[in-house]
């Protein structure tokens, strides 16, 4: 990050998530994503840091993943420095060995008689489309939404991605019902698709979150989906396909209150070789869009065809607003209205969770598409329908 090294500004109630927040403990009860499949190799131990607490996220040698508290209860170091056995993880420290599940298998310079029932917390965790995800909320995992939208291979190649941007979740999750920076933080990509004109925006509640479509002057719509609490699907341009929209799905995990594990699922149609190429010598946008706020060089000086160019670009924006954004010194206009929803909707399953009333069930139907890209209705359509009396679907 910048200079700065503290939250400048005091969290809130969607902001604060370390610590038994009410926030961190709503984004518990949902699967979250917290790494990526092709970082783990069978043998694999990693320490992760989700939702304000680490763990030790590790790949058995048969290939099934396990998420475990990280504090070996012996004596307190991180499992993530030990050994993986079989299906099992060794403490580096004195040997204490557990299974995924958690149960102790072994306390090699204990007695027989050494209490057997010492045991880890372990989580569900499951691999979908090259991301592991966990749940984190104790009892029954709830069940795993997926997204028809991101499993249909004639969509494109699959990639996946993530990033660790530097400042509160809550800033990305808001981003991603705001269509109106598009036409400024990404201008260029909205412009090589025609899309110029800053569109109309209307907000809906629905079964799985909100809906915020955007119409444009030709007729035109994109629709985008927000998953409550912290994911979201549309179609985007990105760097990596110059001629056709990505689908593109996020999941913005607070690591803690002022950074957010950001996980991108695409379906690039048309990969670029050059994008591709230049992915493997890619600089960490975030690195970059650092340097752009401690004022070494504009985000015009910077490479424009890197890879992740947006994400450098929405890292400046939001991390632009400080490490915890003030929502108090706010000026929202009309155009922010589908923010507004998503903070209404927030505050009030907050306020259920905090006085222990039920909370909205949010679902999809399975295999069901959501509706997001609808082009401009040709004009001899509009002609045919407005002869027969008929008000054109896209108006
Ligand atoms: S601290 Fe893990 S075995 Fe001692
Ligand atoms: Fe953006």
């Amino acid at each position: 990050m910048n200079a700065e090294t503290q939250q400048d500004h005091p969290l809130d109630e969607f902001s604060a998530i370390d610590g038994n927040a009410d926030a961190g403990r709503y984004l518990a009860q949902f699967w979250q994503p917290v790494a990526l499949s092709r970082d783990y190799v069978p043998g694999t131990a990693k320490r992760i840091k989700i939702l304000g607490n680490h763990y030790t996220l590790y790949r058995g040698d048969e290939g099934e993943m396990q998420m475990v508290q990280d504090r070996c209860p012996h004596r307190g170091t991180s499992l993530a420095y030990g050994w993986v056995e079989g299906n099992c993880i060794r403490c580096r420290y004195h040997g204490w060995k557990f299974s995924g599940d958690g149960a102790g298998v072994e306390f090699p310079a204990e007695t027989a008689t050494y209490e057997r029932s010492i045991r880890l917390d372990a989580h569900p965790v499951r691999e979908y489309l090259g991301v592991v995800f966990a749940y984190l909320g104790g009892g029954e995992a709830p069940e795993f939404v997926r997204y028809p939208e991101l499993e249909d291979e004639d969509a494109g190649e699959l990639v996946s991605m993530s990033v660790t941007l530097p400042y509160n979740y809550f800033q990305r999750v808001e981003n991603d019902v705001d269509e109106v920076h598009i036409y400024y933080v990404h201008r260029e990509f909205m412009a090589s698709f025609g899309l110029v004109d800053l569109p109309r925006i209307t907000a809906k509640e629905t079964d799985y979150g909100l809906v915020c479509t955007t119409a444009r002057s030709d007729g035109s719509k994109f629709h985008t989906h927000l998953h409550m609490p912290n994911a979201f699907l549309r179609e985007a341009a990105i760097g990596q396909d110059k001629d056709n929209l990505a689908i593109h799905a996020a999941w913005r995990v607070p690591i803690d209150d002022v950074s957010t594990l950001s996980v991108m699922i695409d379906r690039v149609k048309n990969y670029d070789p050059a994008a591709r190429e230049s992915e493997k010598e890619m600089i960490d946008p975030t690195v970059i869009a650092e340097r752009i706020l401690a004022g070494e060089y504009t985000l015009e000086e910077i490479d424009q065809t890197h890879p992740l160019l947006p994400v450098i670009q929405d890292t400046v924006a939001m991390a632009g607003q400080g490490l915890v954004a003030d929502r108090k010194a706010e000026n929202l206009g009309q155009s922010d209205r589908a923010l507004g929803l998503l903070r209404r909707i927030w505050s009030r399953e907050l306020k259920a969770l905090r006085e222990e009333r039920p909370l909205k069930s949010w679902q999809r139907s399975p295999g069901a598409k959501l509706p997001m890209f609808e082009a401009a209705p040709d004009a001899e359509s509009v002609a045919a329908a407005v002869d027969a009396g008929v008000t054109p679907a896209n108006s």
